[in-house]
């Protein structure tokens, strides 16, 4: 195969990327990701500040400006994300207790009722863990310890087509306590009945040059609890070729790790740009992480 899309497909998974709408206008990129990507995320436009500004005013032009685009090249959609700390609208911010909660609940009922039927993933939860493997001190943590299997029941019900994921950074180490806090969190979940159905390590690797330790098997570990697997949001320092074929070879040595997604096209579409961690140089050239992408598919 000679795209990243179509060699994914070749063992049945996806190989995404994180679009931004402000550059749907710019030609290069689409050029770039319509040839080579078969599954798309929206870097921050179906984020809660973006699709809920003002309390019970949802607003989904960005992010479905996106979805049309995507769509109408046949690639799929990953929403991105109902409940997070970060990127929540000010309204959000300044409530708290009960009437916190009731907003999490009638926020992810009404983007998950906008986009019914349409997606393939949700990020219901995003970054609820500390690196200790304790749960994140945020608003929604204040709210009750049950707020991450309330965000998850609620979603199933708003739309039981689309498979509902719990995402998170510095996961990928299985010897690492976050890992554990998050490996415990979703064996309670299956053993109890809460809605789950993929775990998403977001691998952003920053420095070294070598996968985290035991990578493949923290994804085969998730997977063993009966859901599957994806890299979300993959950027890599320098872009390392050893690191973006481990994790690609990686993925692919686990049947339930469904897909890889990079969290943009071009090194200058990164959030991390000054690192160069992409696998199209600001150009619009493959680098050396392309090939080594592309072979270890
Ligand atoms: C980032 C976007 O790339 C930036 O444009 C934005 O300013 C901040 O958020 N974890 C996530 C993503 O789940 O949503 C974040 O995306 C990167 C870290």
């Amino acid at each position: 195969a000679s795209t990243l899309g179509a060699a994914a497909a070749q063992s049945g998974r996806y190989f995404g990327t994180a679009i931004a709408a402000g550059r749907l206008g710019d030609s290069a990129y689409t050029t770039i990701a319509g040839r080579e990507f078969n599954m798309v995320t929206a870097e921050n436009e179906m984020k809660p500040d973006a699709t809920e500004p003002q309390r019970g005013q949802f607003n989904f032009s960005s992010g479905d400006q996106i979805y049309n685009w995507a769509t109408q090249r046949g690639m799929k959609v990953r929403g991105h994300t109902l409940a997070w700390h970060a990127q929540q609208p000010s309204w959000m911010q300044s409530l708290s207790g009960s009437s916190l909660r009731q907003a999490m609940i009638d926020h992810i009922n009404g983007v998950m009722a906008h986009y019914k039927g349409k997606l393939a993933y949700w990020d219901v939860v995003n970054e609820a863990f500390n690196e200790d493997g304790s749960r994140r001190q945020s608003n929604l943590q204040a709210t009750g310890n049950d707020w991450i299997e309330v965000a998850f029941r609620t979603a199933r019900t708003a739309d039981p087509s689309v498979k509902l994921c719990y995402n998170d950074y510095n996961i990928e180490n299985w010897s690492y306590a976050k890992t554990q806090g998050v490996y415990n969190m979703i064996r309670d979940f299956k053993s109890r009945g809460v809605p789950i159905d993929c775990v998403g390590l977001q691998t952003h690797f920053t420095g070294g040059s070598s996968l985290p330790s035991n990578f493949q098997t923290t994804l085969s570990s998730f997977a063993g609890l009966g859901v599957d697997v994806a890299l979300t949001e993959v950027d890599v320092t320098n872009a390392s070729t050893t690191q973006y074929a481990g994790l690609t070879q990686a993925c692919v040595n686990v049947s339930r790790c469904v897909g890889i997604t990079v969290w943009g096209v071009r090194d200058s579409d990164s959030w991390r740009s000054s690192e160069s961690p992409l696998l199209f140089d600001g150009g619009g050239n493959k680098k050396a992480a392309y090939n080594s992408v592309l072979n270890a598919l």
